[in-house]
């Protein structure tokens, strides 16, 4: 038995408390905060000024020491590490911060050539890679240019190119579209998006720009030191679209649709394993994403497999509505991937949404 491949976490943020100051000035800027983040997810942070977008971004950069609790970049803890240990985890990592720290006296190409010389590429190809790097954010022209004779969006492109260059596993951006005009914007978007997508790139990004937004796969959204919401964009289009095929979803707005979306989690089965047992308290409600399941009902001569679902249908209602034990067991006939909704959300998803109840009381009433 194998499961599918179940997505790497590139960081895992539990607990996470962070103080600026001491004695009498000491004051709180994270409570608490829990995050994970997987490999190749594009994350964008919001949140109004002063709510600790920036503090959170530099912890996970390993650019100030955890306090309280824990960071994780894949796997390893970030409390604790000394400078130099800091400083070798930062290899990993692309920065994009609003101070870009170009060096004055280098040219474009030279501070891109910076990041490059960390690596083992060899020497003779510097140049051709930092040049590549600069055209592809829109600065053929300006490789020999230095720092002061760029504009403000040309010297962060350069930053953007010196942070890229490298392909880190993990890019870190405070505003990093802030000065760039449309086009140029949208270059760098789309940079983002193809090492999300072709390196496992996992890039995370405060933002309040639009064109960012709509390449996301999340959105967190931070108030007064709290992650207040954690949206999966693409992963709840990606459910939407399945619930769709769902007789009980049919009738649904999409605003409904993508509320209960929302709140539900993937969970993945492996060929031949127990998804829900006959006779345990229901807690979930289940939805197939993909592969199918055996619904197997116990009888006076012994179990008897008596449905087949697949993609799109739904099971473990009855156990939640009547507020009774499960009465099958639902396993999985070959790898399996359902969508879950909690008791708690998906009793409340009946009682709001009209359309929900009405679908499935017609569905549980069509299955007898
Ligand atoms: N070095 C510091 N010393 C003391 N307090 C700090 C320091 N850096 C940040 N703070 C405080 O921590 C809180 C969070 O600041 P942070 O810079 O993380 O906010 P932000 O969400 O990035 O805001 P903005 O959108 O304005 O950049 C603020 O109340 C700020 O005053
Ligand atoms: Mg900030």
């Amino acid at each position: 038995m194998s499961l599918p491949p179940t997505r790497e976490v590139a960081i895992e943020i539990n607990g996470l408390n962070h103080h600026f100051g001491k004695g009498d000035a000491r004051k709180q800027a994270l409570y608490d905060n829990r995050l994970v983040v997987h490999r190749g997810e594009i994350v964008i942070m919001t949140g109004p000024s002063g709510s600790g977008k920036t503090t959170l971004l530099t912890l996970i950069g390993a650019l100030r020491a955890v306090q309280e609790g824990s960071i994780r970049l894949w796997g390893t803890e970030l409390a604790g590490l000394n400078p130099a240990q800091q400083v070798e985890m930062r290899r990993n990592l692309g920065f994009i911060f609003q101070a870009h720290n170009l060096l004055d006296g280098l040219t474009a190409r030279q501070n891109v050539r910076m990041a490059i010389e960390l690596t083992a590429a060899p020497q003779r190809d510097h140049d051709r890679i930092a040049d590549t790097m600069l055209g592809s954010v829109g600065l053929a022209d300006r490789v020999t240019y230095k720092p002061r004779n760029l504009s403000g969006g040309q010297r962060q492109r350069v930053a953007i190119a010196r942070a890229l260059v490298n392909k880190p596993k993990l890019i870190l951006a405070d505003e990093p579209t802030a000065a760039l005009d449309k086009d140029s914007g949208a270059n760098v978007v789309a940079l983002l998006r193809d090492l999300a997508n072709n390196h496992g790139t996992t890039v995370m990004i405060v933002t309040h720009d639009a064109r960012i937004i709509n390449v996301a796969d999340r959105i967190v959204n931070m108030v007064d030191g709290h992650i207040v919401s954690d949206v999966r964009i693409k992963e709840t289009m990606v459910i939407c679209a399945i619930l769709k095929k769902c007789a009980v979803f049919k009738e649904m707005s999409p605003s409904d649709l993508t509320d209960i979306a929302q709140k539900m989690s993937e969970e993945r089965f492996a060929a031949g394993e127990e998804i829900i047992r006959v006779g345990e308290d229901g807690d979930k409600f289940y939805v197939i994403a993909s592969g199918s399941t055996d619904i197997i009902v116990e009888t006076a001569t012994g179990t008897r497999a008596v449905a087949k679902l697949g993609e799109g249908d739904f099971f473990g209602e009855v156990a939640l509505l009547k507020d009774q034990p499960r009465n099958a067991t639902v396993t999985a006939r070959e790898p399996v991937t359902v969508y879950s909704l909690s008791k708690e959300n998906f009793l409340a998803a009946v009682h709001s949404h009209k359309s929900f109840e009405d679908q499935l009381s017609a569905v549980l009433f069509s299955r007898g």
